[in-house]
């Protein structure tokens, strides 16, 4: 018998899944694009493990960097004290941001990430004795699972039991199109109250992989800064090349105040929170009084690493080999939607760099979509990993995926396409 048929799944709550009828899978190792159970299987990871894993499992220099990094030193407390991998990490994380950008906070994870954006926003008016109270956010977001994260997201069944609970943030419709609705929206609900605008660049992925144009972010961007807005893009998804630039923010011209990155951050090895702050932000809290100082640290800040992880994905990340498939990945999703042939099923199809959303029709239309299941069994019967988000079946792959692995991918989705058709 194996130690994970001896170990007590009872024991464990598992995010996401109803408690009754769970049954995970059993995981023996991963490595590249594939995840290999303790069944025999070997799943292709094309949403790479929750979109964290992307130069695929187990990579031989992010291994070693870690090993080296954790004989010499595992943790240590990052209030007063500092250590190379992290300032190594800053160094490439400022040359990679907008010039602007005047430190580098690190948390946890993507939430913490956002938390201490949201925190700082709101310091940064308190600071000036000049408080302003209101946040806008767009319609569908999601900025994570904590308080202040889920306080700036849309409000759905997720949030419902905490609603009551959650700060009051004021929404904007998701820009469709042209986006005049929301451009509309901002410009009547903007003051000089208004501390921050929060918006996922781009792409809302948990909304179900939602895309908008770079020209109306700019816009809203544009609107918010004549009010002097702080402007926060939560890039914890779509960061790390995903939208096929290194951020999605580079597909503008007006830049955000603050980035918030996380996922892939450390080629999905371990947790980190980076919040990149505006050094006019940076500054109203240099100052002599103690009471000004940014009072938030999570015991594991900046861990060593966590922190030698992310230098050698970044290492990897930057090499022409990643930025090739980078490309190559969205040139292959872009052939795919130029041939892809509609079943009546089909809402819409679209990409943005190596991201591809199929969305289906659903009258249930949203995360908790009937159909959700019927599409997750198809794709894992065929050992594809495929979670949809509701009625939305997405590709987020590891770059190191192969075009013929792509291939299957699509000639999947097209099949399940066909198969819906002839039994709907
Ligand atoms: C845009 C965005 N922000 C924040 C988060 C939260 O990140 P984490 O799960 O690491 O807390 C996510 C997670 O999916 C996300 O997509």
């Amino acid at each position: 018998m194996n130690l994970l048929e001896q170990t007590d799944q009872a024991n464990i709550w598992h995010p996401f899944s109803p408690l009754a009828g769970n049954k995970p899978i059993a995981v023996k190792k991963a490595k590249g694009v594939y995840i290999h159970t303790m069944d025999g299987r070997k799943i292709m990871d094309a949403i790479s493990s929750w979109w964290v894993n992307i130069h695929g499992h187990s990579h031989p220099r992010i291994n070693k960097a870690i090993g080296r990094q954790a004989a010499k030193m595992e943790q240590v407390i990052f209030a007063g004290f500092t250590h190379k991998p992290a300032v190594d990490l800053s160094k490439t994380l400022k040359k990679l941001l907008p010039d602007s950008i005047g430190k580098i906070f690190f948390s946890d994870n993507g939430s913490t990430s956002v938390e201490v954006a949201i925190k700082l926003a709101i310091q940064y008016w308190y600071n000036q004795d000049k408080p302003r109270r209101k946040i806008i956010a767009l319609e569908g977001a999601y900025h994570g699972d904590t308080f202040g994260s889920m306080s700036v997201a849309e409000r759905n069944i997720f949030s419902a039991p905490f609603n009551d609970f959650l700060f009051e943030v004021a929404f904007i419709p998701f820009p469709q199109g042209d986006g005049q609705e929301a451009i509309t929206k901002m410009k009547e609900i903007i003051s000089d109250d208004t501390a921050a605008f929060i918006f996922e660049p781009l792409v809302q992925g948990a909304a179900g992989m939602q895309m908008y144009a770079p020209e109306v972010l700019d816009e809203l961007i544009a609107i918010a800064k004549e009010n002097e807005t702080i402007c926060i893009a939560d890039e914890v998804m779509t960061g790390f090349g995903r939208t096929g630039k290194m951020f999605a923010c580079d597909y503008l011209q007006n830049d955000p105040d603050i980035f918030c990155l996380s996922k892939g951050i450390t080629g999905g090895y371990l947790p980190m929170g980076v919040t990149a702050v505006n050094q006019h932000i940076v500054e109203v809290f240099d100052v002599a009084d103690r009471l000004k100082a940014f009072f938030h640290g999570h015991s594991y800040t900046a861990n060593p690493m966590a922190c030698a992880a992310a230098n050698a994905s970044m290492k990897l990340l930057l090499t022409k080999k990643c930025q090739e498939d980078i490309q190559r990945i969205e040139a292959s999703h872009a052939t795919y939607v130029e041939q892809f042939k509609p079943t009546d099923q089909v809402l819409e199809i679209r990409h943005r760099g190596t991201i591809l959303a199929v969305e289906l029709k659903a009258e249930d239309a949203g995360y908790t979509s009937s159909i959700k299941e019927r599409i997750y069994d198809y794709f894992m019967e065929r050992n594809l990993l495929l979670r949809p988000l509701g009625n939305v079946i997405y590709i987020i792959p590891p770059y190191v995926i192969t075009n013929q692995e792509l291939q299957k991918l699509y000639t999947a989705i097209d099949s399940f396409l066909i198969d819906l058709q002839n039994n709907h």
